[in-house]
């Protein structure tokens, strides 16, 4: 199996490629990464000497750089992590979110349309259904209703893929999946902010007033499953991924601060915790749950990891990875995060 994966940088994609060449000894993979601030090649730091993965920097929205890959590599399939990841960025400024999200993908399934594949699995999100009340579960023909501009537009990247499989027959499927937590996330994301805020001593902002919630999905389960979907997956079909761990947000920040107190011996954390006005505004979805039976009854996948012990682990991980986290804090981010933050 010769593998196009794009974002492959990020976290979820450096996650995906060191599964597959664990799991997959007869995959070779191509990473095409632009490296935006999210994309960080010490995320690959163990793989990259491995003869079977090749790593090209570069944007999917570059059309003649996509197709000179494809010209010179027989891709058996794609599968397309690349995107704008952060819906507060995208509330700040859409525009890299439909250049990339949109018109990337737009380019690649152009080129596969040449140069065909068998599969091109595109990395989708539960945000694209929008948002729950208290109860209720999205299923794979809920309709879409997204509420961000980052949702927006994996929505269209989501109708165009259905679109390029319907009129021209190209292999599409759609994963979309609840909210990832593991190694290596950029500390934009809740999980990583917060332990990146408390181990530096900074406020821990909490939205509004912390009742959101999020279904959390271990990073090793998602991969589980895209890898699924690549295996045995039925073309032109969307497949949802739910980690079936329902928490408040508020739940979240309290038990990182209990985990974290009891790692490093650091006390008062909890007092550290701010309810900030939401960035989000109405855009901020309540709640996001998804309805897993589809990809259960087809594919046999179900979501494996505990969560204490695999947020345990996560903490873990950015405690013996301290460099990495401080790598990542640039001038770039300092000034995302005023820019964000401002209120505290
Ligand atoms: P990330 O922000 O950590 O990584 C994105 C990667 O894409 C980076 O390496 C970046 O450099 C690369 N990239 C961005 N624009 C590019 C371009 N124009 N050309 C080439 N590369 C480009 O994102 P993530 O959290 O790993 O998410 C990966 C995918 O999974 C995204 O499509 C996202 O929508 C989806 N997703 C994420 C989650 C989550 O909880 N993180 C959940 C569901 C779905
Ligand atoms: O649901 C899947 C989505 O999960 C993915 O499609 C996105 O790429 C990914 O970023 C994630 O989106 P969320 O917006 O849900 O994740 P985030 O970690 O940014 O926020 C999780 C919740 O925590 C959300 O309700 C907002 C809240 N939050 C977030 C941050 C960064 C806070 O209260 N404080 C914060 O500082």
């Amino acid at each position: 199996m010769n593998l196009l994966i794009t974002g492959g940088a990020g976290f979820i994609g450096s996650n995906f490629i060191r599964f597959v060449l664990r799991q997959r000894p007869e995959c070779r993979i191509t990473n095409l990464d632009k490296l935006t601030y999210a994309g960080n090649l010490l995320n690959l730091k163990d793989v990259e000497g491995d003869p079977r993965y090749s790593f090209r920097k570069g944007d999917i929205g570059d059309r003649t750089l996509v197709r000179s890959l494809f010209k010179g590599e027989r891709f058996k399939a794609v599968v397309h992590f690349a995107a704008e990841s952060h819906v507060d960025r995208s509330i700040l400024d859409a525009a890299p979110f439909l250049e990339t999200n949109v018109m990337g993908t737009r380019v690649l399934l152009e080129v596969v349309r040449q140069y065909p594949v068998e599969k091109f699995v595109q990395i989708s999100t539960d945000e694209v259904y929008g948002s729950l009340g208290a109860s209720g579960t999205f299923s794979e023909v809920s309709p879409v209703n997204p509420s961000s501009p980052y949702a927006a537009s994996k929505a269209a990247a989501d109708m165009l893929c259905q679109a390029y499989y319907r009129t021209y027959g190209v292999p599409v499927l759609i994963a979309r999946s609840s909210n990832n937590y593991g190694p290596y996330q950029f500390p934009e994301k809740l999980i990583p902010l917060m332990i990146q805020n408390a181990l530096t001593d900074k406020e821990l902002p909490v939205y509004g007033e912390g009742n959101h919630v999020r279904d959390w999905l271990y990073v090793e389960d998602t991969c589980r499953a895209i890898d699924a979907i690549l295996q045995q997956g039925k073309v032109g079909e969307i497949y949802n991924a739910g980690g079936k761990c329902e928490r408040k947000n508020i739940d979240i920040v309290e038990i990182i601060c209990i985990l974290l107190e009891q790692k490093i011996g650091k006390r008062g954390l909890r007092a550290k915790i701010r309810f900030i006005e939401d960035p989000r505004g109405a855009a901020h979805d309540f709640r996001y749950a998804l309805d897993n039976r589809k990809i259960e009854q087809t594919l046999g996948w179900r979501p494996q990891a505990e969560f204490n012990s695999s947020l345990e682990r996560t903490i873990e991980w950015y405690l013996e990875n301290r460099a990495w986290l401080n790598s990542v804090m640039t001038q770039e981010y300092l000034e995302y995060y005023e820019n964000v933050y401002k209120s505290i």
